[in-house]
């Protein structure tokens, strides 16, 4: 058990045959339905905890610092020592970087896994060569330095690996932290800090018997996503958090690497959504659910202060529609208990942050990305295939040797992300820039109360089609686009555009 255990982390044990390389396997069927049940991916039950674990916040660190990736542990279960991946010793997810707008970021990278790693800061506007390209890696023992400015607004960005064919692994064994930029505009709206600001990184996991963290995804898995029973928040599973009579920041992102979650409370509460992946709206909006894919963050004011000391609530995953692989189950993430009367006196202002529209006479070109995957599945299988590349982006598998779409610096453009054929969930993630959402049309045919903000990462359900735009930045080079499904990203669903 001990040397398996071993072998898996370090990612040379079976699973490798399907992430890493390129053995044919031979398609018996077409119709991904039935492929899928062949290969047993029926959605994967959470198994919920008894929330008697305190909610750890990760430490916060600047911008000048070490990132270690390794072979390490943590005390995700309680009383019990789970083999990770960490960017320290004696942790799944790395420091929170917290950051001013404007500040310079330098970030020494050692590599200590046994095969090729890097770092991808999601969100942030970097220039090509520190972006984490999926081809920019450090060999195993090398290491990679990251300089730059951060130019952009405030918002909740994250950090995770992105070598090509490794990136799901590694982030699910452990490898992601959060990145805070801070700004005036929203320092001015005295949000709630402090203790009173929360991060919330939401993830699933899946253990073997001895607790160590188990990475093995079988074809089905590929094909939905790799999902896990256990849902672990800020690393540790099925927590609580006391929490006082008032107003809470909670900055949430999901960095799971297939699972959606339709964010509730358990007593049906409204919250309020103040910022998506790319920072602060224009305005509150309120709901009672909100969907949020891989990748996406959102930013969120729960407001205790009506409760009676004593009273026990939950942030819930209600049941949803996406797919055949998850949606179906209800299920809690985090307690929150209040414990203690504080007497509140913010109260949220009506104008959050200015967000100037794109207009979309501006746009020089449309361009569209089909993910439907439809024509994809049949081509795979007419051409007797291997297994690799069943997720496409307009019938393409990623290729490091070939740039798809070349780009004008300055140039405003609108991609459309089209799953009208598709019967997957697809979380389209842009590098180098944040955009914004025109209109979502089939499936749910209207967009979120995030999406109204800057963004970074939409998500697909069946049968949509969604259009962004956005203006490309003055940093040349290459840069990836990709399904933030991770399994489907190191299954191919990625392409290179060049900003020129
Ligand atoms: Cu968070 Cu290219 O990824
Ligand atoms: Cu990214
Ligand atoms: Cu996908």
């Amino acid at each position: 058990m001990e040397r398996r255990d071993f072998i898996r982390l370090t990612g040379m044990g079976t699973t490798a045959v399907f992430i890493g390389s390129s053995v044919p396997f031979f398609l018996s069927s077409c119709r991904k339905e039935d492929m899928m049940m062949n290969m047993g991916a029926g959605p994967v039950s959470v198994i919920e905890g008894d929330f008697s674990t305190m909610l750890p916040i990760p430490p916060a660190i600047n911008g000048q610092a070490t990132l270690t990736a390794q072979r390490t542990t943590h005390n995700i279960f309680k009383g019990k020592i789970s083999k990770v991946l960490g960017y320290q010793s004696g942790s799944i997810l790395g420091s929170s970087i917290v950051v001013n707008s404007g500040d310079n970021i330098n970030i020494n990278f050692q590599n200590n896994l046994s095969e090729t790693s890097n770092i991808h800061w999601h969100g942030l506007i970097t220039p090509a060569n520190m972006d984490g390209h999926p081809e920019d890696v450090a060999q195993p023992g090398g290491s990679l330095n990251y300089n730059f400015t951060v130019s952009q607004r405030a918002g909740m960005y994250w950090y995770h690996p992105h070598p090509h064919g490794h990136t799901a692994k590694q982030a699910n064994l452990g490898l992601a932290g959060a990145f805070i930029v801070r700004d005036g505009e929203e320092q001015s709206l005295n949000l709630p800090s402090g203790e009173f600001e929360v991060p919330l990184v939401i993830q699933d996991k899946r253990i073997f018997p001895d607790y160590a963290l188990d990475y093995s995804p079988n074809m089905g898995e590929i094909m939905t996503g790799y999902m896990g029973p256990y849902i672990t928040v800020n690393g540790v599973y099925s927590p609580y958090k006391d929490v006082k009579t008032r107003n809470y920041r909670l900055r949430v992102l999901n960095g799971s690497n297939g699972r959606i979650y339709n964010l509730a409370l358990s007593n049906g509460a409204s919250f309020t959504v103040i910022g998506a992946d790319g920072g602060l709206l224009v305005s509150p909006l309120t709901v009672t659910s909100l969907l949020l894919g891989p990748g996406e963050r959102a930013d969120i004011i729960i407001d205790f202060s009506s409760y009676s000391v004593g009273t026990e609530l939950f942030l819930l995953n209600k049941t949803f529609s996406a797919g055949a692989a998850q949606g179906t189950q209800e299920f809690k993430i985090i307690k929150f208990n209040i414990t203690q009367n504080e007497t509140d006196t913010f109260s949220l202002p009506g104008t959050l942050s200015v967000i100037n529209t794109i207009p979309e006479s501006s746009a020089t070109r449309t361009r569209i990305f089909d993910i439907s995957n439809a024509e994809g599945m049949g081509g795979a299988g007419h051409e007797g295939m291997a297994m690799k590349g069943m997720h496409r982006i307009n019938n393409k598998i990623y290729d490091k040797d070939r740039v798809d779409e070349i780009v004008q610096a300055g140039s405003t453009e609108i991609w459309v992300f089209d799953n009208s054929m598709g019967d997957e969930p697809h979380p389209m993630h842009i590098h180098a820039l944040q955009f914004q959402v025109l209109d979502r049309t089939g499936g749910r045919n209207s967009l979120l109360s995030t999406e109204s903000g800057w963004k970074d990462t939409v998500m697909l359900l069946p049968g949509e089609k969604v259009r962004v735009i956005m203006t490309f930045g003055q940093n040349k080079g290459k840069y990836v686009l990709h399904c933030h499904n991770l399994e489907h990203e190191d299954d191919g669903m990625m392409l290179q555009f060049e900003i020129v």
